[in-house]
């Protein structure tokens, strides 16, 4: 089984992954956890050159080829691999952050993404757990980790706001693989909606 987690900056996507991914493995199950963009070597190094250094960096098209190339290299070297295996793969953002992010925010590029999609990738998660949370205290949440990787957060509020309305969008789009969270809560409640919706998927 693949699931992503998808959502805005700060929203607690990573939080939830690796409680998930800890409840799991204690009942039983082999699980890899993982990340985009990321995942396997080659991908970990695109990730430097699209989330640090200024907003303007890359074009959204460009974006678009650095971050497919990414999972191209993750589906190869680490998804698939562990799907095929048996294990249960929890991904941290998967295509549908590049629907949104590179799709939507500077002009409509949605085509190009899911052309790009259908022929280098081409495979959906499973299931899809959209973690929908406020944009602003997802980006205070987000501003506290105070790392590098913040290009995208300085995009800014008006970003956030596109894209939890795309995501929720996405969700309409795609309702069979698709369950919304409410993020605003405290972590263990929100952890306890994600295992009954896993549970469920699994039995
Ligand atoms: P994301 O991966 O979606 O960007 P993280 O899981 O990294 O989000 O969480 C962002 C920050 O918010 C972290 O500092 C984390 O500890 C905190 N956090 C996560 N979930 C919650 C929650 N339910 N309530 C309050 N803070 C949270
Ligand atoms: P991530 O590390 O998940 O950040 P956060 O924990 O703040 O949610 O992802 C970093 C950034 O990469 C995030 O702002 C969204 C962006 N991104 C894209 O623009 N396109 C993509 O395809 C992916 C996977 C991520």
């Amino acid at each position: 089984m693949f699931i992503s987690f998808e959502g805005i900056d700060g929203s607690g996507k990573s939080t939830q992954a690796r409680v998930l991914a800890e409840t799991l493995r204690a009942v039983g199950h082999e699980v890899v956890l993982t990340r985009e963009p990321g995942g396997s070597p080659g991908a970990e190094e695109i990730r430097a050159l699209v989330l640090e250094g200024d907003p303007d960096r890359w074009s959204a098209e460009t974006e678009i080829l650095l971050f497919t190339a990414a999972r191209r290299d993750h589906l190869e070297r680490t998804i698939l691999p562990a799907l095929d295996a048996g294990k249960i793969v929890l991904c941290d953002r998967f295509a549908d952050s590049t629907r949104m992010y590179q799709g939507l925010s500077r002009g409509d590029l949605r085509a190009q993404v899911d052309a790009l999609h259908s022929l280098m990738i081409g495979r959906e998660p499973d299931l899809t757990l959209l973690i929908d949370m406020d944009p602003a205290k997802g980006l205070a949440r987000a501003k506290g980790r105070n790392g590098t990787e913040e290009r995208f957060e300085d995009f800014g509020l008006e970003l956030q706001e596109q894209m939890r309305a795309g995501f929720l969008g996405l969700a309409q789009e795609f309702a069979a693989r698709f369950r919304v969270i409410d993020g605003d809560r405290p972590q263990d409640v929100v952890a306890a909606d994600v295992l009954a919706i896993v549970q469920a998927e699994l039995s």
